[in-house]
């Protein structure tokens, strides 16, 4: 990459930062602007240079080893990716990891029961012995995350297509063979920035992970979906979990022999809290984004693929509410679902908002306006053509994507039954391509995995919603003119016929079907109504919609991932980092509040006041517990009060993802002084268009979550396991 104007701008600044006192930094200060210094989710083994100069710019005091070192201890062996999705990171020398509730959610629901509703009341182990096992669970560490495109694109010049393709594909294979390894260790090569750049990344599972202690949700949800992508917030959102490893610190399954990890590093917690313009960096696994969308992406984002997502989740998130508040039972059935659907209709909503109020497609348009012109000043006749091409591409890519999200929403996320089809129609391709063996034992599997899926089914909450959302699907793609009168009662009728006439809405009558022979199972099945409509979508999905999609996706491809080669080439002095791709990267800002609105400006950090304002007595979401209660009444905030005050959640600039949920917020010493948990509304669109000036990632003070476990739960032994410091004083 090249950043050569930029770090010469940085590197005569830092020259003199670094050599002289503050107030030397003071008056170089206003000649920098800072916003340009946030923003990015960089790789942590390449932040020598201009990174590691603008951390300590924003007020740092890590060196890029510091932070990621393969020869000794550095921060990167305190963070982990927690069971594939999430982040944690080690902040004990017993490996106790922490991350979000929402990570280990799924963790604690399994531990609970009628009796032990841990869910309802938290978790806190006494000692070793009572941590519970969690089958399945892993964390992974990262042991390097070496560049080698070089080696990645050797012997391929001049050769283009399936022959570029294949040398590429010998050559990851090389280097994968030539990296030694132990016998725990994976390795992979790995794309980033859309394949122009090629990273060998070593990393070691360990799969034996025990829950530790949780809050109850009413301060690990707390808000739920009303406060969610939300500012002001007042979330304890955090669990906490242990590693164990063998006798030799080695990875193992579960086994009553293991012993807790020793880590290489963990994270010392200050109690010294935060303020305004203070140093952020959040260490953890991103999973998605795309900074370098063409401005014609990011309209149809927000004109064409948001409004009929949002409007699917819209219609099916109305009826299970409606059913929930008439209904106890449903409320327990749907209110994982419900959270589930709600989070990304919530969000997509906040992103077009986001993206609008920035005027993201102006930005971008005006820069390719520039692009284009230096592409001709400069003679890079290979880029000509770019910008012409996403405009065709886009313009097929349009229809195709927004049918596909139409399949994608009705079928696969809103309505349950059709997602069930859409199982047995994989068993039934499982019989026509491997073969009976495996089709009975993928049959028996879904047998026990859909016992669970009935325990939370509601056949009259999923009529309502099919009738509602086929209508949509109808009314938007088919050719027969009907009134929409007609068709809405048209679709009722049917919903009415398929819900009462299917076997498919309730676990026996699906047991039955699904008993015998594979021919006797698919003729039944196939006879089935549901899975008749289910069996023909499926079928469209496959031969129709995802082929023409990847057509278009497959030519885009081609196309984005040289345009971000050729936007470096041709502004160099801009600053890029390779897209989100759920590996370890780092992020840094600084603590600050934003103005949502005109006229309005938000402070930067909560408290428990904001707590006791929301508090809804009994009330799913916003209730209070007694104990949380008394213990404000007392103020007994021991030493991780502010001012008198008990800090709860804060902001900063920090450019996170889906994925950073769980990742450890540092200061500049490498301290946690928080948890990341969320964004804020109009700042989710920084998975396309990151701006300091909006956008927000959400943490937890790492002080209330001390405060939790030690005043609130009184699990002080935990406590006494952690390393509290102050580094202010
Ligand atoms: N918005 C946060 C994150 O994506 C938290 C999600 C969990 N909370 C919820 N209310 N659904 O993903
Ligand atoms: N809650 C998100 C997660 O589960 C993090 C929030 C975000 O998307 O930034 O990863």
């Amino acid at each position: 990459m090249k950043f050569s104007h930029y770090l010469l701008m940085l590197s005569i600044f830092t020259l003199t930062a670094c050599k002289t006192t503050q107030t030397a930094i003071v008056e170089v200060k206003p000649k920098l602007d800072i916003t340009q210094m946030q923003g990015g989710m960089w790789v942590p083994s390449e932040l020598e240079g201009m990174n590691e100069m603008e951390m300590q710019y924003l007020g740092s005091k890590l060196s890029a080893t510091d932070i990621y070192d393969t020869d000794n201890p550095s921060l990167k062996d305190a963070i982990v990716q927690f069971n594939g999705g999430c982040t944690a990171e080690i902040i004990s020398d017993k490996g106790l990891i922490l991350t979000n509730h929402h990570c280990g959610f799924g963790a604690i629901q399994s531990h609970s029961s009628v009796e032990n509703d841990y869910l309802a009341n938290g978790f806190w182990s006494k000692d070793l012995a009572s941590e519970l096992k969690n089958p399945g669970m892993v964390v992974t560490f990262i042991v390097s995350m070496d560049n080698v495109t070089d080696l990645v694109m050797a012997n391929t010049d001049g050769l283009k297509g399936g022959e570029l393709e294949k040398m590429m594909q010998k050559n990851r294979e090389t280097i994968i063979k030539n990296r030694q390894l132990d016998p725990f260790q994976e390795v992979k090569v790995k794309a980033f920035s859309k394949g122009n750049i090629f990273y060998l990344i070593v990393s070691e599972d360990y799969k034996d992970i025990r829950l530790v202690g949780a809050p109850p949700s009413s301060i690990g949800k707390f808000g739920a979906d009303t406060d969610n992508w939300m500012w002001p917030r007042h979330s304890g959102d955090f669990s906490l979990f242990r590693i164990y490893a063998d006798k030799n610190n080695n990875p193992a399954e579960y086994s009553e022999d293991n012993v807790p990890y020793k880590p290489k590093h963990f994270l010392p917690i200050s109690l010294d809290g935060v303020e305004t313009g203070d140093f952020t960096l959040v260490f953890g696994f991103p999973g998605r984004t795309d900074e370098y969308l063409p401005a014609i992406a990011i309209d149809q984002i927000v004109n064409k693929l948001n409004p009929d997502k949002i409007a699917i989740r819209e219609a099916s998130l109305a009826i299970m509410d409606k059913y929930m508040r008439q209904d106890d039972e449903i409320k327990i059935q749907y209110a994982s679902k419900f959270a589930r659907i709600a989070n990304y209709w919530k969000k997509w909503i906040g992103e077009s908002q986001g993206l609008t109020k920035s005027n993201a497609v102006e930005k971008k348009r005006s820069l390719e306006k520039e692009f284009q012109q230096l592409v001709t000043e400069k003679g890079l006749t290979d880029y000509t053509d770019i910008l012409s091409s996403f405009d065709a591409l886009y313009n097929e890519y349009g229809e195709v994507a927004q049918v596909r999200d139409y399949w994608i929403e009705v079928v696969y996320r809103n309505v349950e039954l059709l997602n069930l089809t859409f199982q047995l129609y994989q068993l039934e391709q499982t019989l026509a391509r491997k073969g009976k063996a495996d089709f009975l034992q993928h049959r028996d599997g879904l047998v026990t995995k859909l016992e669970g899926f009935y325990k939370n089914y509601n056949a009259d909450v999923d009529k309502e919603i099919f009738a509602k959302l086929m209508y949509m699907y109808d009314a938007k793609y088919a050719t027969t003119k009907i009134s929409e009168e007609s068709r809405v009662k048209q679709w009722q009728k049917r919903a009415h016929e398929v819900y009462t006439n299917s076997k498919l809405t309730n676990y026996d009558s699906l047991k039955s079907i699904l008993t015998g022979d594979a021919e006797v199972v698919l003729k039944e099945l196939n006879a089935d109504p549901a899975y008749k409509i289910g069996k023909e979508f499926s079928n469209k999905f496959f031969t129709e919609i995802n082929p023409k999609y990847y057509a278009v996706k497959e030519k885009l491809d081609v196309v984005q991932k040289k345009y971000i080669k050729a936007l470096q080439e041709v502004f160099p002095s801009k600053k890029y980092f390779p897209d989100a791709n759920s590996t370890l990267r780092i992020t840094y800002g600084q603590v600050k509040g934003y103005a949502p609105k005109d006229g309005m400006q938000y402070l930067p950090v909560s408290n428990i006041d904001g707590i006791i304002e929301k508090y809804v007595p009994g009330d799913y979401e916003f209730d209070v517990s007694q104990k949380l209660q008394d213990l404000y009444a007392s103020k007994e905030y021991g030493s991780y009060a502010d001012n008198g005050k008990l800090p709860v959640n804060f902001i900063g600039t920090n450019h996170t993802t889906g994925g950073n949920s769980g990742s450890p917020v540092l200061d500049a010493y490498g301290n946690l002084i928080g948890l990341n948990f969320d964004r804020v509304w109009e700042g989710t669109m920084s998975d396309y268009n990151y701006d300091a000036t909006i956008c927000r990632n959400i943490m937890v003070d790492a002080r209330y979550i001390l405060f939790i476990i030690d005043k609130y739960a009184g699990a002080t032994h935990l406590i006494d396991e952690m390393k509290l410091v102050h580094p202010k004083n």
